[in-house]
């Protein structure tokens, strides 16, 4: 079925995040004969996705401005009206985030799914005719159920309209699988689109929408377990790839291989593949450890103590990486940071994104504040409130204090230490001359991206680690 054929003509989503508003600006611009109207209860970050200036909408992404730009307006609108819109709209997308619980039964560990549940419970009370709930968040297994049973109960109530409508629904999950930073060409160019659902005719509208510009054999029709199982098993395996390299980086500089070398010689198998093997300072982002934490405890939950403590490894070595280079930093500087300027290159949790999320900047820089440094600052994206937010903490001058400033070459005046924890690519491009001026000797350059021109550093005079590099 294509676009044409699919009877939805007004789409809602709720939660005009990361993933709600790039994915409903490409379904907008895709499909001009679809209104498509994203809310949020946030009215800034609404503000900020109807702001005139096309550089200052609340995400960034590559390539997300000129999608916003030909649709907003036309069939894409971002308000905080959210019971007009659902009323208004054939298929209700939930877009709202599922952090992990921090109290409570399951905290540390379960999703905190009470933004979900309010979702469900204000469609289910303003909600008109037939309505397709598509759950967009990432859920744990069999959430659909609580979802199902939220809007049955107001099918039931008869709680429609006074004029005796009927309002029925339908529950379907589409999970998304897009990375930050490269958010647009995966949504324009996904490798599969996945649908989990039971009913037939539902998995066909939605469908029939992404059928307009995907083509068919990638788009994936499952049981609606499959289909929530499906993500988190996905993001357990990327990130588990991630731990594997980082694990193995370390018996690299351990031994004298190199971290590199070892990922191009077992990425040509063909059954591992190249993607994936790049070592650093451990996985940041809203997903990775969330879904991992969350299929650990549904593996208790269902009495697999095994396969619970198996993927649990994944995120115990992650959080290992981040302490492993904080404690060689502080070990190489002569065992004492304190007092010491140490400039950071990047706070984001990857290249081309704003985001922060779980960034493995955040637990190494509190730990070398914590050992009393005097971290100076930079992120191209990142703004300082931001950071401030992260670290717990506001600017300062003083020592176990942090700054920002505008240039790594301002960072490093002065510094002991660069330390590259994003792969920025103007990272690849630093004047090491000019850096190696400004710096105290000795000087040292960790770099835990491998990013940096490791070359051109030395022959400046730095000490250089590298991440994985024996
Ligand atoms: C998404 C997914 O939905 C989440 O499950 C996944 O694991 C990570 O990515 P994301 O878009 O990144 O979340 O989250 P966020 O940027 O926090 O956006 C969620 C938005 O929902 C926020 O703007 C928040 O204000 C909004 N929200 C939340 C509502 O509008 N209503 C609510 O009841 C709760
Ligand atoms: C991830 C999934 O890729 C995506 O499919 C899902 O929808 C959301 O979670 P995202 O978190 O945006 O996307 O970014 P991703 O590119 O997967 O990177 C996650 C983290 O792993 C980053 O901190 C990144 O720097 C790190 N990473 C990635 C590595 O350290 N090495 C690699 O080889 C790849």
């Amino acid at each position: 079925m294509d676009s044409a054929r699919s009877p939805i003509r007004t789409i809602c989503c709720i939660g005009a995040g990361y993933v709600g508003g790039p994915t409903m600006a490409v379904i907008a611009d895709r499909c001009p004969h679809i209104q498509v109207t994203v809310v949020d209860l946030n009215v800034e970050r609404i503000d900020a996705w109807n702001d005139p200036d096309l550089a200052r909408l609340p995400v960034y992404e590559p390539g997300l401005d000129a999608v916003v730009g030909r649709a907003r307006g036309r069939n894409l609108h971002f308000t905080t009206e959210v019971d007009g819109a659902i009323a208004a709209a054939d298929m209700v997308f939930l877009s709202v985030n599922t952090p992990t619980k921090t109290r409570g039964v399951g905290a540390g560990q379960a999703s905190d799914l009470r933004w979900i549940e309010a979702s469900a419970r204000q469609v289910a009370a303003v909600a008109r005719g037939h309505t397709i709930v598509v759950e967009k968040s990432t859920l744990p297994v069999r959430t659909a159920e609580a979802v199902k049973a939220i809007l049955g109960a107001a099918q039931q109530n008869g709680s429609g309209p006074a004029n005796g409508e009927t309002k029925t629904f339908s529950v379907l999950s589409n999970p998304e699988f897009l990375a930050e930073g490269t958010a647009i060409g995966d949504l324009e160019s996904p490798d599969r689109v996945l649908i989990g659902g039971e009913d037939a005719s539902a998995i066909e509208c939605l469908a029939g929408i992404y059928a307009t510009w995907v083509p068919d054999e990638r788009i994936l029709r499952t049981n609606l377990w499959s289909s929530e199982l499906s993500k988190l098993t996905a993001n357990a395996y990327l990130a588990q790839r991630i731990s594997s390299i980082n694990s193995i980086a370390a018996l690299c500089e351990a031994t004298g291989a190199d971290v590199r070398e070892v990922g191009r010689a077992i990425g040509t198998d063909s059954r591992i593949g190249s993607r994936f093997l790049q070592a650093g300072p451990g996985f940041g982002g809203s997903c990775f450890q969330k879904d991992i934490l969350n299929l650990v405890y549904l593996c208790r939950h269902y009495g697999l103590e095994e396969v619970a403590a198996y993927w649990e490894q994944v995120v115990t070595l992650n959080t290992w990486q981040q302490d492993r280079i904080a404690r060689m930093v502080v070990q190489r500087l002569f065992g004492t940071i304190t007092g010491k300027r140490l400039a950071v290159l990047g706070f984001a949790f990857k290249a081309d994104t704003n985001d922060t999320r779980e960034a493995p900047a955040i637990r190494i820089c509190r730990e070398l504040i914590e050992e009393g440094a005097r971290l100076v600052i930079v992120d191209p994206k990142v703004s300082s409130a931001q950071i401030a937010a992260d670290l717990g903490q506001p600017p300062s001058a003083a020592e176990g204090g942090w700054q920002v400033a505008a240039s790594p070459l301002e960072a490093a005046t002065g510094a002991d230490a660069v330390l590259i924890l994003t792969e920025w690519r103007e990272y690849a491009r630093l004047d090491w001359d000019a850096i190696g001026a400004v710096m105290r000797r000795p000087a040292w350059l960790f770099d835990a991206r491998a990013i940096a021109d490791a070359d051109a550093a030395r022959a400046a005079g730095l000490n250089v680690w590298r991440v994985g590099e024996g």
